[in-house]
């Protein structure tokens, strides 16, 4: 496994069901292919590790921060971090950026009422219904990056495309 010339921190931020974890996955294949060690942290599944973690703004920010300090010791140590997380406070997200060395932020942007429409997880539906509290976009908040390193506009944009633009803003690292 191959170490990057510069280890960074690709941190994919935006509502559930917009495409973050699609996006680190085609990222992850790229990598392997290429032959370069990563790890991936990814919400749902860090979520299941610390099962006390809930979704009022305390929470989220406690576990931003600890994922955060994770991909930060990965980083220092050579390891390239894709990171998918809603993440939708900006002072937690700066938080993790002040952490990194070369945090790129890439929100993933689409609208929410495509999340809504696709609703992998059936969980827009259920906060609609009021039966989960708290759901990002229906009645908690979602901040936009102000300076995002990447825009990816997944409404318009395939899969493909993004994935393409992503590769390509990390070259200049592998
Ligand atoms: S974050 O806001 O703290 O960054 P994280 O990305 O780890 O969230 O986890 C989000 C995932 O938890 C969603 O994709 C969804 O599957 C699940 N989830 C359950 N309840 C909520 C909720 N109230 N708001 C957002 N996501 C929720």
């Amino acid at each position: 496994m191959m170490k990057p010339r510069t280890p960074f921190v690709l941190w994919f931020t935006g509502l559930s069901g917009s495409g973050k974890s699609t996006l680190a996955d085609k990222i992850a294949a790229y990598l392997s292919e290429k032959g370069f060690d990563f790890e991936r942290l990814d919400g749902d599944t860090l979520r299941g590790v610390f099962p006390s973690t809930g979704f009022n703004r305390t929470e989220r920010d406690e576990h931003i921060q600890r994922v955060g300090f994770m991909a930060g010791l990965l980083e220092k140590h050579g390891v390239i971090v894709l990171a998918s997380f809603i993440s939708p406070y900006r002072q937690a997200r700066d938080f993790v950026r002040k952490r990194c060395r070369n945090f790129i932020e890439v929100y993933v942007k689409a609208s929410l009422a495509a999340c809504e429409a696709r609703d992998v997880k059936g969980l827009y539906k259920k906060a609609r219904a009021g039966q989960i509290r708290e759901f990002t976009g229906i009645d908690d908040p979602y901040e936009e990056p102000n300076h995002p390193e990447l825009v990816i506009d997944t409404d318009d944009e395939s899969v493909e495309q993004s994935a393409r633009r992503i590769i390509d803003a990390i070259q200049k690292f592998l």
